[in-house]
C-alpha cells in the first residue's frame, strides 16, 4: 500500500495487535482501563493528576493554579518557579544516575563519546558560566547552527540554565534561512562549528553562518566548535567577534570559580525556553514559543509514558536536534527521567545500510524511535540488512513524524521488531511540543497506521469546518478542544499570526492543520496535512517558502508548489512554474532553480520536480487552483469542479509539461 493511503483505504485496515503478555505484565500502563482511568482523571481533575506527575520534577516554588487560559495566553503551572536544568540534571546526582551515561553518541566517522549525567551537568554549568562571559542574560536570544555533536545538547542546556531562550536552527537549512531566523528572534550570540560530518563529506556549517552573519546586525559574538578540525574546512575567524569553543570554556574555568553545587536562578513557569521555526502557509517561518514548566510537563510524562522508559533501558530517538523531536524526546524528556540516550551523528545508510542497526547492536539499544521516512528507505534496501545485525537488545518501537503506511507498520514489526515489541506511533506538532496521540504500549492494542487515542490531558476531536463533530469513520479535520501544558504559547513577537493560524480557523478549538478520522474504537487515524503544509520526507515545508524563493529567482514570473504522492517520502515536491518574458525554460534554468532553492532554503527542500509551463490554472478573481495542480501533479486526471477555471486550455497544456 502506498504511504498516503486515503481515509476510505485505510478503514478497511482491521489488524489488531495485542501486546506481548510479557511487556503487559511489566508496563506502568498495564490496559486499556488503567490507561482511561488516568485520561478521565487528567481531564477531570488536572489539578491533581499533574500535581502527582510532576512530582519528580524540581520546583523552586510550587504551583498554586493549574492554569488560565485567556486567548491568545495560556499559563500553565501558575506561580510556580523553577530551573529547567535542575529536573534534567542536578536532581539525578545525588542518586545512582551521577554516575550513569546521559548521552551514549556516536559520530559519522566512527568516534565515539559518553557523558554520564555528572559529566554532562559539568560541562552545562561551564557552557553556562562562559555564554554569561560573553554578556547573555536571561531573556536573550542564543541561536544554535549545530550538528549532531553533544556540545549541541550542552549548549541547549547551557541557554535553559541561564533562562536565555535558544533556537536551534537545523544544519540542513541554507546561510540565507539561518540569517532570517537569527534576524527574526534577535539572537544576540550564535554558536556554530566548523563543519558537519554528512555522508563522508563536510557541511561548511561556519563558512554558511558567515554568510548569513553580514546581515545579522544583533549577533555580537559568534562560538565556534571544532568538530572536523582539518585545514579543508577553511574557517575564517572574526576578531573580536568569533571564538573557538575550547578557548571560549577555558575562559571561565574549569577551577573553583565554577561553583558546580551553586543552585541556578530560579524562573518563572512562564518564562521564554525556546523558540523553533517551522513551516507554515505564508511564506515567511514560524517561530513557535514554548515556555519552561508547561513544556517539561509534558516532555517528562510523555517520555515515561510514550517510551515506558526505565532507568537501565538504552533509548535512541533519531531526529535530528534541529527539529522538535531533538529537543523534546533527545534532550528534555529523556534528561528530566534520567535516561541513558544514543545519539547518532551519521546518515543511515552512511557508509552503508547496515548502519541503524549496527548502531543497536553495539549500544544494546532497548527502545528506537525513528521515522516512517526512514523505515520504508529500509524496506527497499532490503532485509539482509537488519538481519545482519543481533537487535535482540530491542523491547520497544516508536515512529513519529508523519502517517505510517501500514506496510510499514508492518515492516518494523516483523523485521525490527521480530513481531515482540510493541510498536508506538506518535502524533504530535512542533507546536504541541509533546507527543499527544499514541497507541500506548502495554496498555492498548495497535492498529498499523492508526495513531492510536488521546494522552494524558488532551482532548481531540475530528470535526468539520464550523467545529460539528464528525461522525465515527467520517473524516474531518483534527483539531484540540482544549489548552494543554506544552502548547506553544505564541508566535515569536506575532500573537496576530498565532491566534489567526490556529485558534480562529474553528471556534473554540485549536486547529493542526491535518486531516483525521475517528474509528469506532475511538482510534485516530491522521492522514495528514490538509493546509498549505507538505511533509516530505518526515520534514515540514510550507508551499509558500517553496514559491515565494521561486519567484525571487530572475527568470520566475510565477510559481506553485504542491504534493504528489511517494512511495518512500510520503510526499515529493512537485513545483510548476512560468518564467519571464524573454528567459528560456530549459534544462539550464531547472538547474538554477533548484540550486536557488538549496541556496534560500536548504538541500532538503529541493524539488523532486519542476515542470515549466506557460500559464497556471486560476480561478476568474486570480486564484492559483491548487487542486487541479496535484492531481496533475500525481498524474491523474483532474478530479471535480473546474467551473471557476478562467482558461480551460490551461488544463490541457499544464498535462502536456514534461514530467522529469
Ligand atoms: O501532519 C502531521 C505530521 O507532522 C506534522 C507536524 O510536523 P512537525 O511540526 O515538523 O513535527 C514533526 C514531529 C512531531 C503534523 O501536523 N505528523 C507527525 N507525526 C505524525 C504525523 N502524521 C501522522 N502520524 C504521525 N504519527
Amino acid at each position: 500500500m502506498p504511504p498516503t493511503d486515503s481515509i476510505e483505504s485505510l478503514l478497511k485496515e482491521e489488524r489488531r495487535f495485542h501486546p506481548d503478555p510479557t511487556f503487559v505484565r511489566h508496563a506502568r500502563v498495564g490496559s486499556h482501563h488503567a490507561y482511561a482511568a488516568m485520561h478521565k482523571q487528567s481531564l477531570d481533575e488536572p489539578e491533581i493528576f499533574w500535581r502527582e506527575q510532576t512530582v519528580d520534577l524540581v520546583w523552586r516554588t510550587p504551583w498554586k493554579t493549574f492554569s488560565e487560559w485567556k486567548l491568545p495566553h495560556a499559563k500553565f503551572f501558575v506561580g510556580a518557579t523553577l530551573n529547567l536544568t535542575e529536573s534534567c540534571l542536578d536532581r539525578h546526582l545525588t542518586t545512582s544516575r551521577r554516575t550513569k551515561a546521559a548521552l551514549v553518541w556516536e559520530g559519522e566517522p566512527g568516534d565515539s563519546r559518553t557523558l554520564t549525567y555528572f559529566e554532562l551537568h559539568r560541562e552545562v554549568v561551564r557552557a553556562a558560566a562562559a555564554l554569561t562571559d560573553l554578556g547573555v542574560k536571561a531573556g536573550d536570544r542564543v541561536a544554535i547552527y549545530m550538528g549532531m555533536v553533544p556540545e549541541v545538547v550542552v549548549a541547549m542546556l547551557a541557554c535553559a540554565r541561564l533562562g536565555a531562550p535558544h533556537s536551534v536552527v537545523f544544519a540542513g537549512f541554507s546561510a540565507e534561512a539561518l540569517r532570517d531566523r537569527i534576524n527574526d528572534c534577535g539572537a544576540k550570540v550564535l554558536l556554530t562549528q566548523d563543519g558537519a560530518w554528512r555522508r563522508g563529506s563536510v557541511v561548511p556549517l561556519k563558512a554558511m553562518a558567515d554568510v548569513a552573519l553580514q546581515q545579522t546586525p544583533t549577533v555580537e559574538k559568534v562560538v565556534v566548535l571544532r568538530r572536523i578540525g582539518r585545514g579543508e574546512t577553511q574557517v575564517v575567524m572574526k576578531h573580536g567577534r568569533d571564538v573557538w569553543w575550547d578557548d571560549w570554556l577555558s575562559r571561565v574555568g574549569p577551577g573553583p570559580s565554577l561553583d558546580h553545587a551553586k543552585a541556578p536562578p530560579a524562573f518563572d513557569a512562564e518564562h521564554p525556553l525556546f523558540v523553533l521555526y517551522t513551516s507554515g502557509s505564508t511564506g515567511k517561518p514560524k517561530g513557535v514559543l514554548h515556555t519552561t514548566a508547561g513544556y517539561l510537563a509534558g516532555v517528562h510524562v510523555t517520555t515515561k509514558y510514550v517510551f515506558d522508559l526505565r532507568d537501565d533501558d538504552t533509548y535512541w530517538c533519531t531526529a535530528d536536534i534541529g527539529w522538535v523531536t531533538g529537543h523534546s524526546y533527545i534532550v528534555y524528556g529523556p534528561l528530566s527521567c534520567g535516561a541513558t540516550c544514543v545519539m547518532f551523528e551519521g546518515a543511515p545508510n552512511f557508509p552503508d545500510w547496515g548502519r541503524f542497526w549496527s548502531v543497536i547492536e553495539r549500544h544494546g539499544v532497548t527502545v528506537l524511535y525513528t521515522a516512517p521516512t526512514a523505515i520504508r528507505a529500509f524496506i527497499r534496501a532490503g532485509d539482509e540488512w537488519p538481519a545482519r545485525y543481533d537487535l535482540s537488545s530491542l523491547r520497544l518501537l516508536g515512529s513519529v513524524g508523519e502517517p505510517i503506511n501500514p506496510e510499514a507498520w508492518m515492516w518494523y514489526h516483523r523485521v525490527v521488531g521480530k513481531e515482540r515489541c510493541p510498536i508506538v506511533d506518535t502524533w504530535w506538532q512542533t507546536e504541541t511540543g509533546s507527543i499527544m496521540l499514541a497507541t500506548l504500549p502495554g496498555a492498548v492494542f495497535a492498529k498499523p497506521g492508526s495513531t492510536g487515542l488521546p494522552l494524558f490531558g488532551v482532548e481531540v476531536g475530528v470535526v468539520k469546518d464550523r467545529g460539528e463533530d464528525c461522525s465515527p469513520g467520517e473524516g474531518g479535520k483534527l483539531v484540540v478542544k482544549r489548552p494543554w501544558p506544552s502548547m506553544a504559547r505564541t508566535l515569536w513577537k506575532d500573537d496576530d499570526r498565532y491566534l489567526k493560524t490556529y485558534w480562529d480557523v474553528i471556534p473554540n478549538v485549536y486547529f493542526t492543520g491535518d486531516g483525521a478520522r475517528r474509528d469506532e474504537d475511538d482510534y485516530l487515524w491522521v492522514v495528514g496535512r490538509i493546509d498549505d503544509v507538505l511533509n516530505v520526507a518526515g520534514h515540514r515545508i510550507g508551499t509558500a517558502e517553496i514559491e515565494s524563493a521561486l519567484v525571487s529567482h530572475p527568470s520566475v514570473a510565477e510559481a506553485a508548489a504542491v504534493g504528489r504522492p511517494d512511495e518512500l517520502k510520503g510526499h515529493a515536491l512537485v513545483v510548476f512554474v512560468t518564467v519571464k518574458a524573454g528567459q528560456k525554460a530549459g534544462k539550464e534554468l531547472k538547474e538554477a532553480l533548484a540550486a536557488h532553492i538549496d541556496k534560500e532554503i536548504g538541500k532538503f527542500a529541493r524539488p523532486d520536480s519542476i515542470r515549466f509551463t506557460d500559464a497556471l490554472p486560476k480561478t476568474r478573481s486570480g486564484k492559483i487552483m491548487r487542486r487541479l495542480l496535484k492531481d496533475i501533479a500525481a498524474g491523474g486526471e483532474t478530479q471535480g469542479d473546474t467551473s471557476t477555471l478562467e482558461d480551460l486550455g490551461v488544463l490541457a497544456k499544464l498535462r502536456a509539461t514534461e514530467e522529469d
